[in-house]
């Protein structure tokens, strides 16, 4: 939990004070500086435009944003101190999610970690950089849901689970925002997208979304609500149209759901010119019933755009808002500027801070970048390569020294002269002893030219083992990046088949910016390292992997489908009236000629493509072994309001030593409304020697069982639970208990 102007600073401002201040300085303001207040502006260049400098200094803007050349910043953070009436600071806001100048993997990426502690980090060391520049507000993290790879926002997004999300969203807030807020390295947060923007229609960035309001309380607004809880300082809308309403104008979200039953007590600012956007939704006629709407559904900032500049003033004059309302939005904004310490502290010095991309920021993205990499497969133990026995390798591919791509999406300020690449550091680890050659092979990952494919076969012929380094660039993911088909693009499928023929060993790396359709080429290689896109030291990380130094613990943040039809696929859906088995599935080719309509069982399947992903969610291998067994909980029976352990012993049986993460899920067998056929409710990462043998623990309170019933009201009901533990969601280890009601 995050608490803003902790005892522990003893600089910091008061609450109370804070509480006083803000009411004191919104006694003495026009109505045009609090609409000012209201309003954001892009800046986006490194000089200051004289309507800009106009607007700050007559208190028309009260936050910019996209400049990160701190000569600016602190010019016009001077210009509104010095030389605005009330010399109110700006909040100075920026797109800082995965990293500043040294970037951390994708969120993605970072959610196969399943590591708060190194999510954390990663963002201290992201806000610590941003702070250099004068930015003191990060539109992050980005904790919208989502199940389906087609969306590109996927990659910015802590994948399909509402508790994995949860978890890893709060340590971003708190690694962003630090124990005390006003300090000169922590930035506020922003977590976005509120809510549902991971639903869109087909994947379809911007497209509709319909979630009923149930599944939204279940599935998509955890997150956001453990943000709040955390101390997260704003939320942006989503741009999407949920159920009907625009997020931008949706009362029941904003104001029902995030005010009233959650008490949030930040701000809340719309998405780029998403105000605007509603009519081009088609929800108002013009842009004054775009603000009216924004205003009232409870949006206090409208970033880039200026429907509330050209039209509170008319909407109040006619009487269709309060000044209260204003007031609010305002009281909610200057509480944040507060908070930073910005009235006390508003210009920076960047030499007070550390350098950019100094050995511990390296080292931070190393160690999210090994703990992302998810060891997808490994057959006959190909990996991992021993240098020693490999006379020869052949590196192939159009992502092993690619310093930019591998740093993905949402990168405004990531600086690729700090990226080491996989050649780079692969050719560092194995010196002179081996040999090694490099064909780019594919322009880029959507080439469909193979000429170069006959050279590409002669390396792997001179060579002891292939590396294939496959995937995305970082343009085929990201915003308004969405890919209809989620195969490796281009000829890269054909490129691995040509290779394969060589009969050499090959192992492929994935660097791509989401779960990929790998059914075409699974069976052609001999392992899979997926890598998503790793950030400023993937390479490195992906050299000791491959090599052995270190062992892969990643696991999947996201299902991946055997093909694009089955999205979205998702471990914890509902059982259904008719679940699939294995007995029930049959595939097309298998239909009984004779037969035809009595030789498929009756099941929520796919004829071609069954009903199982081709990796489940949580799944990742490692080059140890682990060995679960006898899986217990602590009781047979609580009774609401207790809790309960469910425990498991689990031995490393192999001769290394390395990181599990050990899952637990659990079934609500009956609800009154339908539950997910499992949960994840715990997991833990841990390390084990060889032959160690460790009890896990997990501590269960029935608060933890509880889910929003068919009021929508939360609850947790009696009942029997079964539970599983296992290091993935297809764990089958699994115990149970029984929930009674209370005396
Ligand atoms: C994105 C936001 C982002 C904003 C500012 C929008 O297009 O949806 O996530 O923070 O731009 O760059």
């Amino acid at each position: 939990m995050v608490v803003i102007n902790s005892s522990i600073a003893e600089e910091s401002v008061s609450e109370d004070t804070i509480e006083q201040r803000v009411h004191a300085l919104l006694g003495q303001m026009t109505l045009a500086e609090k609409i000012g207040q209201m309003s954001q502006v892009n800046v986006g260049d490194s000089y200051i435009h004289d309507y800009l400098a106009d607007g700050i200094r007559s208190g028309r803007v009260g936050s910019v944003l996209n400049v990160v050349d701190v000569a600016v910043t602190n010019e016009l953070q001077r210009i509104a101190i010095e030389e605005s009436r009330l010399g109110i600071p700006l909040v100075v806001g920026r797109d800082v999610i995965h990293g500043f100048k040294t970037v951390m993997p994708i969120p993605l990426g970072q959610a196969a970690t399943w590591n708060p502690i190194i999510v954390r980090e990663g963002a201290r060391v992201a806000a610590r950089e941003a702070a250099t520049t004068g930015v003191n507000w990060t539109f992050a993290p980005m904790i919208d849901v989502s199940r389906d790879p087609r969306w590109g926002r996927i990659a910015e997004s802590l994948g399909e689970d509402p508790y994995l999300a949860s978890v890893l969203g709060v340590a971003m807030v708190e690694g962003f925002q630090g124990e005390d807020l006003s300090a000169a390295d922590t930035i506020a947060a922003c977590a976005k997208h509120f809510a549902g923007y991971g639903a869109a229609e087909s994947g379809r960035d911007y497209a509709t979304t319909n979630i009923p309001e149930n599944e939204l309380r279940n599935v998509y607004l955890p997150p956001f609500k453990a943000a709040v809880d955390a101390g997260v300082t704003t939320l942006m809308t989503s741009f999407s149209d949920v159920d009907g309403v625009p997020a931008t104008a949706n009362r029941f979200l904003l104001r029902q759901v995030l005010r009233d039953e959650w008490g949030f007590e930040g701000f809340v600012v719309s998405d780029w010119d998403s105000i605007r956007q509603l009519q081009i939704h088609g929800l108002t006629a013009d842009d004054r019933e775009s603000a009216f709407e924004a205003v009232v559904a409870g949006v206090d900032m409208e970033m880039h755009g200026d429907a509330y500049t050209n039209n509170l003033a008319k909407l109040l004059e006619d009487g269709r808002i309060d000044l209260d309302l204003i007031d609010d939005a305002v009281a909610r904004i200057l509480r944040v500027k507060f908070e930073l310490g910005l009235f006390e502290r508003p210009y920076t010095d960047p030499v007070a801070l550390p350098p950019i991309a100094n050995d511990e920021a390296l080292a931070t993205a190393k160690q999210a970048a090994l703990q992302s990499v998810v060891m997808l497969t490994n057959e006959h133990h190909v990996l991992p390569l021993e240098v020693r026995k490999l006379g020869s390798i052949a590196l192939i591919g159009p992502l092993a020294d690619a310093p930019y791509e591998q740093l993905g999406t949402w990168i405004f300020d990531g600086d690729p002269q700090y990226s080491v690449t996989p050649l780079e550091a692969i050719r560092r680890l194995v010196g002179d002893e081996t040999e090694l050659t490099y064909l780019r092979a594919l322009k880029t990952s959507r080439s469909r030219d193979t000429a170069a494919f006959d050279e590409a076969v002669a390396n792997a012929n001179a060579a002891d083992a292939v590396i294939l380094f496959l995937g995305e660039e970082s343009i085929l993911s990201g915003e308004a990046h969405s890919r209809a088909d989620i195969s490796l693009p281009g000829a890269q499928a054909e490129l691995v088949k040509r290779i394969r023929q060589t009969g050499k060993p090959v192992v492929a790396v994935i660097l791509a910016g989401r779960p990929l359709t790998l059914s075409n080429i699974v069976d052609h290689v001999d392992a899979i390292l997926f890598a998503w896109h790793p950030g400023t030291m993937g390479g490195p990380a992906i050299a000791d992997i491959l090599f052995g130094v270190e062992s892969p613990s990643g696991k999947l943040p996201a299902t991946f489908p055997r093909m694009v039809g089955q999205i979205p696929i998702y471990y914890s859906q509902k059982n259904t009236g008719k679940p699939p088995s294995p007995d029930t599935v049959v595939h097309i080719d298998d239909i009984d000629p004779h037969a035809p309509q009595l030789s498929t069982g009756m099941s929520a399947f796919h004829l071609d493509a069954g009903y199982t992903p081709l990796f489940p969610f949580g799944h990742g291998l490692s080059y140890a072994y682990f060995d679960y067994q006898d899986i217990r909980a602590s009781a047979s029976e609580i009774r609401l309001g207790e809790s309960i352990r469910i425990s498991v012993d689990v031995t490393n049986t192999s001769d290394i030593a390395a990181d599990e993460i050990v899952q637990l899920y659990i079934r609500d067998l009956v609800g009154n409304v339908t539950r997910p056929v499992r949960e994840l409710k715990g997991f833990k990462r841990v390390h084990l020697a060889p032959g160690q043998q460790i009890t896990v623990d997990f501590q269960l309170h029935t608060d933890d069982l509880a889910f929003y019933g068919r009021d929508n009201t939360l609850i947790t009901e009696p009942g029997d639970f079964h539970a599983w533990i296992g290091g993935s969601s297809a764990a089958d280890l699994r115990t149970g208990f029984r929930v009674l009601a209370s005396d």
